[in-house]
Order: structure tokens, then sequence, then C-alpha cells
């Protein structure tokens, strides 16, 4: 809400999410004056920082481009500010109530932000001390309340639920309630990839473009492929990553939304409830949502089986060079937990069934990209010979992109075929700086209340049911993981997996 001056107290404030993703999101939006220049940040965890260690902690990962960068920064950090406290003593938080005060009187906010950046053995403590020490009704004391909330939202659907209804006895999501000029929901579900510029534009792609619109169903589309790769390995997250693995980690949640943005049928608005209701509402209700018993894109998905799965665990590099998983010392000796996983998962409606959608992700891979890749049917008929299939690509990262392949003529006497692009290359097509990040956008949203890109309890419930039964399977060591190099592109078979789905590469059939 423009009118309200914000406060906002990152929870968790020493922790890697704050200092790489957190911190340089509100620099940004600080910078580019989407922050109101006097809004406070303060920092709260349990290490002990003096001021100087945590400025140094803040701008860490922030990128300055200018010199004029230099001196905002310097403003910016003007206005950190931290405390540390244990996550469950209320005594700690009642000193950080203080400080919050403090800042407030001197600045004349009358909101704040906390943001969660947590982990999840702590979560309900925190927000039950917020809630005790820190939450003020705006009824009572005009103060708005805002809890950006990150995953894992539980490891599978009863836990999930848990933790929904722990956090729903003590604060609210649902705006419906609310009169919408001081909408009071507060919890938002945070899943960075719903921020996203190329995931943000599907809803264009798909609802503002006559030729998209009529072939995007099983008549025209073949499969579709999201794909996920990372570099990098559990680097220094090797504890926590072992106890959730890359399905929960990724595809559960990154991955399966983009799958529902592909997917779902059009809202009947661009509203936040319009939107969601359409990607996955199912019948489970928290305590603080109203129910609206529709059926949508997630509910037709049925959960997982075991043939729709290949998964695998990254070793050393060929080079030896590279440590493989098993090699982190946080991770236990002899774990199978997958670092790939691929999934094939089918949408029984009518405009998806029989048409797979391949989910693939994986860490210590050959390189970074996670892209959208859907494939059309062959052409009808033997007019020419030599085809390749339509694709619709959209590169979500790096390089921001959209391309469709598409067959043209070869140039020249003849009339030979040639699979060519249809190119819009973001760095070419637009100016690459304007692209916010992902976190960015996300904040800005949260700060203005508009909830529609993140995630509703429901829709996560809708989510964990897919994964729900599968997960257990691999939980109880029933798959073995495909080993696979460090740097390599994934483990053996992946090839067949997409293609045994009918993925084709080259010539149509
Ligand atoms: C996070 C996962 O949610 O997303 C990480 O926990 C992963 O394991 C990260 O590295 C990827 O985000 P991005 O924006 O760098 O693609």
């Amino acid at each position: 809400d423009s009118k309200h001056l914000y406060t906002v107290i990152v929870l968790g404030a020493s922790g890697d999410l704050a200092k790489k993703k957190t911190f340089p999101a509100l620099f940004g939006l600080y910078k580019n004056k989407y922050l109101d220049q006097n809004t406070h940040i303060i920092g709260y965890a349990r290490t002990k920082m003096d001021q100087t260690t945590f400025e140094g902690h803040v701008s860490k990962y922030i990128k300055l481009k200018t010199e004029a960068d230099k001196a905002t920064l310097q403003r910016f950090l003007k206005l950190c500010s931290y405390q540390d406290g244990q996550y469950d003593q209320d005594k700690d938080f009642q000193n950080l109530e203080k400080h919050i005060v403090e800042v407030e009187k001197a600045s004349g906010s009358t909101a704040r932000l906390f943001y969660m950046a947590l982990p999840p053995s702590v979560f309900i403590p925190v927000a039950t001390s917020l809630k005790k020490n820190n939450y003020h009704s705006f009824e009572k004391d005009g103060i708005l309340t805002r809890l950006i909330v990150e995953k894992p939202f539980g490891m599978d659907l009863e836990s999930s639920r848990k933790l929904g209804r722990e956090l729903g006895a003590l604060f609210n999501e649902d705006e419906a309630s609310y009169p919408s000029t001081h909408c009071l929901a507060v919890i938002y579900r945070i899943d960075h990839y719903l921020g996203k510029e190329m995931v943000k534009n599907l809803m264009i792609l798909r609802f503002a473009n006559v030729i998209f619109g009529s072939v995007w169903n099983r008549q025209s589309i073949d499969n579709v492929q999201i794909t996920f790769k990372e570099k990098i390995g559990t680097e220094g997250r090797g504890g926590y990553f072992d106890e959730f693995g890359i399905i929960r980690d990724v595809m559960q949640n990154h991955l399966l939304q983009i799958l529902s943005l592909v997917a779902m049928e059009p809202p009947v608005s661009l509203s936040a409830e319009d939107v969601r209701d359409e990607k996955g509402l199912s019948n489970i209700v928290n305590s603080s949502s109203s129910p609206t018993y529709q059926v949508k894109v997630l509910r037709f998905i049925p959960p997982i089986v075991k043939e729709n799965i290949l998964l695998g665990q990254y070793g050393k590099s060929e080079d030896g060079k590279e440590p493989g998983y098993l090699d982190d010392k946080t991770v236990p000796h002899g774990s199978k937990t997958p670092t790939y996983a691929a999934a094939t998962l089918f949408i029984h409606n009518d405009r998806w069934s029989g048409v797979p959608f391949m989910l693939k992700c994986g860490k210590a891979l050959d390189q970074q990209k996670t892209e959208i890749r859907i494939q059309f049917k062959d052409v009808p008929g033997h007019l020419f010979t030599g085809l390749s299939r339509n694709e619709i690509v959209i590169r979500v990262q790096p390089n921001e992109a959209v391309y469709v392949k598409m067959m043209n003529k070869e140039p020249g006497l003849g009339m030979k075929t040639i699979i060519s692009d249809l190119d819009l290359s973001y760095s070419s097509r637009f100016n690459d700086s304007v692209i916010p990040e992902a976190y960015e956008s996300l904040i800005l949203d949260a700060l203005n209340g508009d909830h529609s890109n993140f995630v509703r309890d429901d829709e996560l419930d809708a989510a964990w049911k897919i994964f729900t039964p599968i997960l257990k399977t691999i939980d109880h060591g029933e798959i073995d993981p495909i080993p696979y190099a460090y740097g390599s592109r994934g483990p053996k078979g992946v090839g067949e997996f997409v293609a045994k789905h009918g993925y084709t590469r080259g010539e149509q059939a």
C-alpha cells in the first residue's frame, strides 16, 4: 500500500537466503525508488554481530554497477540495523519490539513487513513469538502487518497441512474477508519462480495472443518439458538438502508452479483469487480460508507413479576436482537422496489428456538453465520429408528468450526445408537491465498487498497430493538414484526417458 510507510524486519538475517536474495532485493527496490526512501530495515538472528559486521553482511552480494550505486548503498546501510536474539525467547522478541517501535517513532512508519528467511524447525516458534510480542491489530493500533514466508512448507501432505493449520491459527491469508483498502491478509508464501520475468510472461503469451491460444491443447501439442539445471552442487547446504532432496527443493514448487501456468485455463480476471483458483484450488480449507469448490488444473493431475520417475545423484567430476554429493561432510554416509529427478505428469482434462508434462531438475550439471519446451505434433501428410517438429521454447534463465522452432524454405534454388528459429531474445529486443530480480518483484507485491504471485494454502495442498506418494517411496529407499558425474548432462537414461514420453529430436516420424 503506497500510503503506508513500512518497516521491514528480516528474521534469519544472518543466513544465506537473507544475504544472497533478501537484502539485495531490498536494495534494488530502494535504488529504483520502489521502496520509500525512509524505509528502515531491521535484521534479526541468533548470531551476535555489531553494526559494521552487519553492514558487511548486507552488502556482500549487492552488485554495484556505478559510482552512484556506491553512494546509494551508503544511504541504504544507514537505514539498516541489527538485533540478535533467540528464536524461542519472548524477552528477545520484546527487545525486538522496542527496537521496531523506536524506528517507527523516528520514521513515522505504520506498517510492518516480517520476512521469515528461517530454517523450518524454528518457523512456528518464531511465528508464535511474533504474534505474541510484535503483532498489532490494524483496527486498534493502526499498524498493518504482513508476513512473507519461505519454503520448505512441510515435507509432505500431512506435515504441510499441520504447518498450515498452525500458521493459520496465528495469521490470516484470506484477502476476501477484509475491506480491500486495508487488506489485512498477512501471509505471503513465496515461490520466487513466480516472480521471474518469463514466468510472469506466460499469462500474456498464452492469453494475449491469438496465434498461441488456439494451438495450446492436446490436439496440437505432443509433449511439454520443463527443465531446471544448475551447475553448482549443494555446496554448504548439504545438511538441509539431504533432508529434502531435489524434488522437494525445486520440482514440487518451482517447476509445478510453472506447469500450472502453462496448463491452466484462462482465469476470469487477473485478480489474485481468480488466477489462483485456476491454478489449483482443492477442497481442503485451512482455518482461515473460505471454501470454493472449483475443479482446476492441479486437481486433474494424479500422483506420480514409480514408472514415471527417474532419479540421479552426482558423484565426483570426471577430472576428480569437484566433489561428489556424498563427499559433502554434512551429508549422511550412503545417503540415497536424489540430486537429479525427471518425472512425467499427466493432466486428465479435456485440454491436456494424454500429453506428457516432463519435469526435469538437477544440481551439478553441465550448465545453468531453466526453460519450458513445448513440442508440437508431426505435420500430417507427406508433402515434405525431413521435417522437424515445431517447438515453442521459453527460456526463463539465463538470457531470457522466447523462440519458436519452425520449418522454413532453405533460401536458394530448390525446395529444401530447413529448421529455423523465430527468436525473441531479450538482450537484443529489450534492455536487459530492466528485468527485475524475482525477489524484488515479489517483495514489492507483498508491500502492495497483491497476492497474485504467491502460493495459496489450497494450491500447496494440491501440489503435495501429487508428490507425496512417490516421495514416500523414495524416502523408504525403494528407488536407487543413478550416479552421474559432477558437471555432466545428468544420469544415463534421461534421453530414453523423454523419448519414451514422446519427445523427438530432429526428424519427424
Ligand atoms: C531455491 C532452491 O528455491 O532455488 C535452491 O532451494 C536453488 O536449491 C534455487 O538453487 C534456484 O533459484 P534461482 O533463482 O537461482 O534459479
